[in-house]
């Protein structure tokens, strides 16, 4: 997946393609590209590596010209090489791309066997050729672009320029999201709303397999068999201000740090603490008749998924299956009509998640989305929609988006239960007094961080770290696994306490340190026990627990990390603290890109 943006303006472009894709970075930073049309000809600056390099590069070598375009890449095809960076040109066209065309390597032999020659590894490449060779046939770029559409399987968001043509701009979507901006006259192309938030607020989304001619003066959009259509004009409301860290030294550090306040503001849409009751932000919605959830979802947003199915079928009693996304339609699920399929994302665009939403939906489930970007393809897809108020997640890996996913899911899993009627009023006031709970409880928490930052070496030197966890603390186990791998690039794995037994505890020896979370409460002398195994093997123990807890199985651990007491509910937001700082701490001790680790990208919009 990566970032794209195309400007018509009224004066020189690049320094706002290039301020676009800085807004773009989360999508893909390893290498970056920018075209204008000079004289009614192409002028072009690609550099391998993060944007800077691309920045330093025009500040050396300027790109003048009134309309271009650009592009930051997350490589799919092709290693990140200046010769495999966006855009591409060929003949009179150029064009940037994100998505996967899956069919290239048959396009790309029917243009080989042509005699055409290629000057990357990509299929966005072959794109271009397509297009090419439609306008070297005597076709117009409007033409050209209308033969070469069908041929494309897969997934892409496409933004060209043509040899001589500066005003106008294509675009084409399908798979892969495209926002037009509407300016005064200027116009624009680009991945979302925040890439272009300064230029303009008002924003026409395509919808699947549009195409759109721009220039300054109008706006065509056209569906897939190419009928002129309108899309609606909404207003954006995104921030033009460039988010920045404060005086955090990254943003995930950042974003750490706002949790208290971000779950503060997202439950304020899902509890009346007065009341004591909980309620969703689209009332006349009816859980009554759910019998089942599905609940998809990837990555961290999956480890939120998994922690609500405790609640779901522990407070509502209604079943839950879960699957990761890039799993789900394949295993052709059985789904009763009328079913809820629940997904969960921050960014809303995640390409496996979407797709599975898009399955659901044509099963006749109903969709409801628990999502941070109010703006995204999934927001709009769904039938109840439940935002998490986290605020724009800019750190690679995901914090504040997923306590505030569990908040959400939290407070859903109540609502549930009551309209399943297995809730008792003041079962419910009890839920709503224990979330309100938990940004104080999170502020604890975060009180710690001082101290985890002291404990870090203890686990930079290590290669191998493993994370026990029962019951709802599994997921946690295996969430503070995943921050501590994309990050620090330490190898972790996540394990059910109890499964330790059955095969991993062979990992273990002095070298392994092995984070234990275990709040006080039913499962933990169980935890502890499994923990104990661990120990009796040479495993070097930190224990993550409550003052009770430490008390009575601190020792012989290398370190423990006191959590506040709390209500069982909302442990997992707070233990997720723990793991995220001890995470960031470590990764920080390496030296290594805390924000944009290597070979990720905030968003994967591709399959
Ligand atoms: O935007 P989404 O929540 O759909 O993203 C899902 C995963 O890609 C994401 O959670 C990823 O695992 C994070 N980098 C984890 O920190």
């Amino acid at each position: 997946m990566c970032g794209i943006i195309g400007i018509l303006g009224k004066s020189d472009v690049t320094d706002q393609l290039v301020a676009g894709l800085r807004r773009l970075e989360y999508r893909g930073y390893d290498s970056a590209g920018v075209c204008t049309i000079v004289d009614g000809a192409f002028q072009r600056r690609r550099a391998e590596g993060k944007l800077d390099n691309l920045a330093k590069k025009l500040a050396l070598d300027p790109l003048p010209g009134r309309i271009g375009i650009a592009h930051t890449r997350w490589a799919t095809h092709g290693a990140p090489t200046e010769d495999n960076a966006h855009p591409h040109i060929v003949g009179d066209v150029t064009l940037v791309h994100n998505g996967i065309i899956e069919n290239f390597k048959e396009l790309r032999d029917e243009l080989s066997a042509e005699g055409r020659t290629f000057a990357s590894q990509t299929d966005t490449e072959v794109v271009a050729h397509l297009v090419a060779r439609e306008l070297e046939r005597g076709k117009s770029p409007i033409e050209s672009v209308k033969a070469v559409l069908p041929r494309l399987h897969g997934a892409f968001a496409l933004a060209m320029m043509f040899k001589g043509h500066d005003n106008m701009l294509v675009g084409a979507r399908l798979g892969a999201p495209l926002v037009v901006g509407i300016g005064e006259g200027e116009n624009y192309l680009g991945s979302d709303a925040l890439a272009l938030a300064p230029m303009t607020q008002k924003i026409a989304y395509l919808e699947e397999g549009d195409w759109v001619v721009l220039s300054r003066e109008k706006i065509d959009i056209f569906d897939r068999e190419n009928a002129p259509v309108t899309r609606e004009v909404t207003l954006s409301g995104v921030s033009g201000a460039m988010i920045d860290k404060g005086n955090h030294r990254h943003f995930m550090q950042k974003e750490i740090f706002e949790q208290p306040v971000v779950v503060a503001q997202t439950l304020q849409a899902y509890l009346k603490p007065l009341e004591g009751k909980v309620a969703l932000p689209i009332p006349e919605f009816d859980l009554a008749e759910v019998k089942r959830v599905t609940i998809v979802a990837c990555g961290t947003s999956y480890y939120a998924g998994l922690v609500a199915k405790y609640w779901f079928e522990k407070f509502a009693r209604v079943p839950v299956d879960i699957d990761v996304a890039s799993e789900f339609r394949y295993r052709e699920p059985v789904l009763e009509a009328g079913g809820l399929a629940l997904f969960i994302s921050q960014s809303g665009e995640t390409a496996d998640t979407l797709a599975a939403l898009r399955h659901c939906r044509a099963e006749g489930q109903k969709i409801a989305v628990v999502v941070n970007v109010p703006t995204s393809s999934m927001a709009r897809e769904a039938d109840l929609l439940l935002p998490t108020n986290a605020g724009p997640e800019i750190g690679v890996a995901s914090t504040k988006a997923f306590t505030c996913q569990l908040a959400v899911l939290a407070a859903f899993a109540a609502n549930l239960a009551r309209a399943k009627g297995k809730m008792t009023a003041e079962e419910e006031r009890d839920i709503v007094q224990h979330l309100a709970e938990a940004p104080a409880a999170l502020n604890a928490a975060l009180a710690h961080d001082e101290e985890i930052e002291k404990m870090a070496p203890l686990v930079a030197g290590a290669r191998d770290v493993l994370y026990l966890g029962r019951g709802p603390d599994y997921p946690m186990a295996l969430e503070g696994a995943l921050k501590l791998k994309e990050i620090s690039y330490i190898h972790a794995e996540g394990y059910a306490a109890g499964e330790m037994k059955h095969g991993p505890i062979a990992l273990i020896d002095d070298s392994v340190p092995v984070i234990v979370i275990a709040p006080s409460g039913p499962l933990f002398e169980k935890t502890v026990s499994n923990m104990q195994e661990v120990a009796a093997r040479g495993g070097r123990i930190v224990l993550i627990s409550d003052a009770a807890g430490i008390a009575k199985a601190g020792d012989g651990a290398i370190a423990t990390i006191e959590m506040p007491d709390c209500h069982p509910l909302i442990q997992p937001l707070v233990y997720a603290v723990p793991v995220q700082l001890l995470a960031y701490h470590v990764a920080v001790a390496k030296g290594t890109d805390v924000d944009q680790p290597r070979n990720l990208a905030k968003s994967v919009t591709v399959e």
